[in-house]
């Protein structure tokens, strides 16, 4: 930790410049991510002002998804967040591994439905009964939960993908190289929320933190809708990119 002292004589607040000191801390590199930072006690003394002050300046902090805090261990500086550009088609394993991380998943479920929800049917273009296939994913990036992503894709496309394993697999990869699909396009939605307690324990996340809830449909050669991916993506571990031109 470097010595610095607050300025009181200037009309910028005291909590407001102890968060500064802590943010070029940490750009400087001289906290790490996972790396404990001193406890509000400390603080506190080090800068001579109150622990509400210093409560404050790291509650916007954490807030902002730059510190976490670990019931009865302490407070630690967090993983910076996954910058994810939105204009590129890719799937969850490309984008893992162009940032050198290790993409794997945890399949939660993995079901052939006959009857899919009314919004998957007309996201895909489906009339009457079609046999679709169900699969809820945990998504992993270094054995860290990201996202869990629950796709549906209708099995008259892709007959016999049931039988994959998606545990290490890419489902766009398979449906690349093993059913000749050609990416084209997607659309896709992103929705601010909150966790429900079964999303909350899956993507380890402490109680309040927010997620990203998207839905992307994903269309194939001549148009033709081939999934409908629903996903909750952990807040405090991306943030979206997107390029606007005119
Ligand atoms: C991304 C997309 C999903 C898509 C998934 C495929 O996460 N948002 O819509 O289903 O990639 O990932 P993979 O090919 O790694 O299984």
């Amino acid at each position: 930790m470097s010595s610095h002292q607050l300025d009181r004589s200037i009309p910028i607040p005291l909590y407001y410049q102890m968060k500064q000191w802590l943010m070029s801390e940490i750009e400087k590199g001289i906290y790490k991510p996972g790396q404990i930072i001193p406890s509000e006690r400390e603080l506190s003394e080090q800068f001579q002002i109150s622990r509400m002050t210093v409560r404050q300046a790291l509650k916007e902090l954490m807030n902002e998804g730059h510190l976490i805090r670990e019931q009865g261990k302490g407070t630690f500086i967090a993983e910076p967040k996954l910058n994810q550009r939105l204009s590129q088609l890719t799937s969850f394993s490309e984008d893992m591994r162009n940032r050198g991380l290790e993409p794997d998943a945890q399949v939660l479920e993995t079901s052939v439905i006959n009857h899919a929800p009314a919004h998957v049917s007309i996201a895909l273009h489906l009339d009457g009964d079609h046999t679709i296939l169900k699969i809820k994913r945990l998504r992993l990036a270094n054995k860290q939960p990201m996202a869990i992503e629950t796709s549906f894709l209708p099995l008259s496309l892709f007959s016999g993908l049931e039988k994959k394993n998606f545990t290490s697999e890419s489902i766009y990869r398979v449906l690349e190289n093993e059913f000749a699909l050609q990416l084209l396009f997607a659309k896709q939605t992103i929705e601010a929320g909150f966790p429900t307690k079964d999303e909350e324990h899956l993507l380890g996340i402490s109680k309040g933190t927010s997620v990203m809830r998207i839905e992307r449909v994903t269309y194939m050669q001549e148009g033709i809708p081939f999934e409908f991916v629903s996903s909750v993506y952990r807040g405090d571990r991306y943030k979206f990119e997107m390029e606007l031109h005119r």
